[in-house]
């Protein structure tokens, strides 16, 4: 008889980076369910041999699916990620990032979950100011209700390890990109630009344009995830012990990004300058010797291969 599959419960599996995850634990011979409420997610992303269960992260039915769905694996991607909206809205954000999370956990420990895997953010937990790339142990300080509501979400599943033996790992992410993003997310840029071009309009650059970000393709990101279920947790000391950074160290100016899109277009397109928009961070990029060294995880993808399956993707998307 063979012995079943361990069963993951995906949330935002219909959404950009967790129907990739979705993918890569399917490969992986687990029983998938995906439960997202396709606020921005897409039904036809998740993947056809994954169950979908359209709720909000915080209802009760999430909270009873995961009590008695016999998952060993809480996969959390669902939340809400617009550093904007925190700011306008930050008792929005925290229902949906801090108390959506609570509610799962409850599901979680009391349905005998034995793993949480969490889609932190590198870009929006560390204080700005510090020498780059940021290792784990670089000092927090978020500037947004979001980057708050990710790090609290962290101190939250330190907790709950503490407290039940729920094991959990923290993944910091930087920019995510890749097929199936959509223009709002942290790595929406790269979206941005890529439609434009399809579109044959200019690209704008905002302010001189020298601003970085550390741009890591979603394959990448996915095979991270089935390291971090993979890998032995510690007990848990510091916060930082259970955290790792997802991202490739390098940082990428928005002009060379928006050069390498032009490329990944097939050469033909514009670049258009506007003022510079108060606020925005000006440098970004994690260091991730530590995803190395214990997850055995580094990026594969090159950010002109990513993009061009990116481009790829958003022209067959389109047609
Ligand atoms: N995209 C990035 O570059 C990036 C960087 C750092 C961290 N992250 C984190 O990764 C995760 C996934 O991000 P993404 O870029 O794939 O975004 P996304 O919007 O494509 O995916 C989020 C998914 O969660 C669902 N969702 C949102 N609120 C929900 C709720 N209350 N209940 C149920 N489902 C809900 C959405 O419908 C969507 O399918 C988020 O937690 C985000 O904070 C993303």
């Amino acid at each position: 008889m063979k012995a079943p599959k361990p069963k993951v419960l995906i949330t935002g599996g219909a959404g950009f980076i967790g129907s990739h995850v979705a993918d890569a634990y399917l490969v992986e011979g687990y029983e998938v369910t995906v439960l997202d409420n396709l606020s921005s997610g897409r039904r036809e992303h998740v993947p056809s041999g994954a169950r979908f269960v359209q709720a909000d992260i915080g209802s009760p039915d999430s909270r009873a699916l995961l009590e008695t769905g016999g998952f060993v694996v809480l996969n959390h991607h669902a939340a809400q990620m617009d550093v904007r909206v925190s700011v306008e809205n930050p008792t929005f954000d925290a229902q949906a990032n801090i108390l959506g999370l609570l509610n799962l956990l409850e599901g979680a420990r009391r349905g005998g979950v034995r793993r949480v895997v969490f889609a932190s953010s590198g870009g929006v937990v560390y204080g700005e100011g510090e020498r780059l790339p940021h290792a784990e142990t670089a000092p927090k300080l978020p500037v947004s209700p979001y980057g708050v509501s990710k790090l609290a979400s962290e101190y939250y599943l330190a907790a709950y390890a503490q407290l039940y033996g729920l094991e959990s790992v923290s993944l910091r992410y930087s920019n995510v990109y890749g097929p199936r993003q959509n223009p709002h997310g942290e790595a929406g840029v790269v979206a941005i630009f890529g439609n434009r071009l399809r579109h044959g309009k200019s690209l704008t650059v905002y302010g001189n344009g020298e601003q970085t970000r550390d741009y890591v393709y979603v394959g990448d990101v996915a095979r991270a995830n089935l390291a971090a279920t993979r890998w032995r947790v510690p007990a848990v000391g510091v916060l930082d012990d259970a955290a790792f950074n997802i991202g490739t160290g390098v940082e990428t100016s928005v002009n060379h990004l928006a050069r390498l899109m032009i490329e990944a277009a097939g050469g033909l397109g514009r670049v258009d300058h506007g003022p510079a928009r108060a606020g925005e961070l000006m440098r970004s990029a994690l260091a991730t010797a530590k995803a190395e060294r214990e997850l055995s995880w580094q990026p594969k993808t090159a950010l002109a291969d990513g993009l061009r399956l990116t481009y790829q993707w958003l022209k067959e998307a389109a047609a």
